[in-house]
């Protein structure tokens, strides 16, 4: 029976290997309890193989170090337990000398380690972590992918807005659908993230995200990257790679940028959605898609198509469900909401007091053109929070470009209309509704000013307009 064969992962979070051992002698427990606790291990102890099932039951564990011979079950009893319960721990049993044939025999059809009594106890930590591996990989991963799935679920996209709404709305529909999406939407308005939102939260979530930026790669090694290819297709192939549709195999695959494919790509990547399969380049051999394909641009890819630089046939295959993102400026009652998503959020990360925006600089920062959409709004929070000592942030503490802005719309960019409606207004408020005296003010006679009103949907029923003192 082969010991263990030995698997090397690349651990990105290093979680200890949490260890049950079981013995019936106090003093071993002792001694290995504190071996591996030094070593970096979770360890627990118990003295029998009852106690050991209760403990399996009530946590997982990467590994199993138990005695043979104990009193009850027994190391036997244990294992044909565990069998019993489908629990896969891995198992290394202890042995004296003189049991290792009976144990062999008894053993033959678990999947298991043994070490021979006495030993060396950096020989049976070399076992132990070779068991270990495995599992610990599994839970590694396991947490891992709990932590994006976190990180890129819905509750990570702010929005109250209806344009945002919709968007929810969508991609809960879509989430679980295999078809084709295709989100558009200008730079920084969230198109990656909601991407992200529709794997991590669909039937596709334990399979891999897989994104590429088309733009980022020549168009020449696009289709290799992309399908594959065997090894000698062409000058500098020298080994075969699988290409990131069979990467992104039981997952999604994110083409992003999908506006900047060359004609010839376009051709190449419409062929593989029609047919469902892909040949890597100087191959023979198709093997099947099993991705959805999620695609994203900021580029209006229905006018591409109108002007022939974008093939008609793969936009209808991409965007069998589109999902437009909103500007920031078509949702500007999100902005508030986003700053301070983004003031908590990186307040929080940089270990900082909670700032706080002033109303006013909510007020001026709404008024912005965010021509970055939520990345720039985004990226200018996270240097206030970080470079500012204060802790409430007013307008002055505003980026000059952000305030400038806000000034010149609130002095140039009001219509004749507003200016005429807003002033009318105000002159109505002063005279107390009088319309004989406001008409007199506004150097206007009194029928003109009942035109402007109904004209500018100033209706005198709204209260501002007191209907006794009606003029
Ligand atoms: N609704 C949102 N809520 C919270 N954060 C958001 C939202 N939309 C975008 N973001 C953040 O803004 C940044 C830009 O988003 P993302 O990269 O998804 O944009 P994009 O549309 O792909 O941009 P580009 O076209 O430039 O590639 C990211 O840090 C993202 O987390
Ligand atoms: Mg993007």
């Amino acid at each position: 029976m082969a010991f263990c064969h030995i698997i090397v992962y690349n651990c990105p979070m290093d979680v200890a290997i949490k260890l049950l051992v079981v013995d019936d002698e106090q003093e071993m427990c002792n001694i290995l309890q504190e071996y591996f606790t030094d070593s970096g291990f979770d360890v627990v102890t118990v003295n029998n193989a009852e106690q050991a099932i209760k403990q399996l039951d009530a946590s997982e564990f990467d590994c199993l170090l138990t005695d043979m011979r104990m009193p009850g079950i027994g190391g036997m009893g244990l294992l044909k337990q565990l069998r019993d319960r489908k629990m896969n721990v891995p198992v290394v049993m202890m042995t004296a000398f003189g049991t290792v044939d009976s144990a062999v025999e008894a053993m033959k059809s678990g999947a298991f380690h043994f070490v021979k009594k006495p030993f060396k106890l950096n020989e049976l930590k070399t076992i132990v972590e070779q068991a270990s591996e495995v599992s610990r990989v599994r839970r590694e991963n396991r947490l891992l992918r709990r932590q994006l799935q976190e990180r890129h679920s819905f509750a990570n996209i702010i929005g109250k807005s209806k344009a945002m709404q919709d968007v929810f709305a969508r991609i809960a529909m879509v989430a679980d659908s295999p078809s084709s999406v295709l989100i558009t939407g200008a730079s920084g308005t969230g198109k990656e993230l909601v991407a992200r939102a529709i794997h991590f939260s669909g039937r596709f979530k334990d399979g891999p995200f897989v994104p590429v930026n088309c733009s980022a790669i020549p168009d020449t090694l696009l289709e290799s990257e992309l399908f594959g290819h065997v090894k000698g297709a062409f000058t500098g192939a020298h080994a075969t790679r699988r290409g990131l549709f069979k990467e992104a195999e039981g997952g999604t695959l994110f083409l992003d940028e999908i506006g900047d494919l060359t004609m010839s790509v376009q051709a190449k990547l419409l062929r593989v959605l029609q047919e469902k399969v892909v040949r890597p380049v100087g191959s023979d051999k198709s093997f099947p898609v099993k991705a959805r394909i999620i695609a994203a641009t900021n580029q209006d890819l229905e006018e591409a198509v109108r002007q022939g630089q974008f093939r008609q046939d793969l936009y209808y295959r991409l965007a069998v469900i589109p999902i437009r993102l909103p500007t920031l400026g078509e949702r500007q009652e999100d902005i508030p909401l986003l700053i301070a998503y983004f003031t908590e959020k990186f307040s929080r990360e940089q270990g900082k007091a909670l700032k706080k925006f002033t109303v006013g600089a909510v007020e001026v920062m709404m008024q912005y053109e965010w021509q970055g959409n939520v990345r720039e709004l985004e990226n200018m929070v996270e240097r206030l929070v970080v470079l500012s000592p204060k802790e409430v942030l007013d307008v002055d503490d505003l980026p000059e470009r952000v305030r400038n802005h806000a000034k010149a719309r609130r002095e140039h960019f009001v219509s004749l209309v507003q200016m005429e409606a807003d002033y009318i207004r105000r002159v109505l408020k002063y005279t107390n509704g009088n319309k004989l005296r406001a008409s007199r003010i506004l150097g206007i006679n009194r029928r003109t000013l009942y035109r402007k009103m109904e004209r500018l949907g100033l209706a005198d029923n709204n209260g501002e307009i007191n209907s006794e003192t009606r003029g």
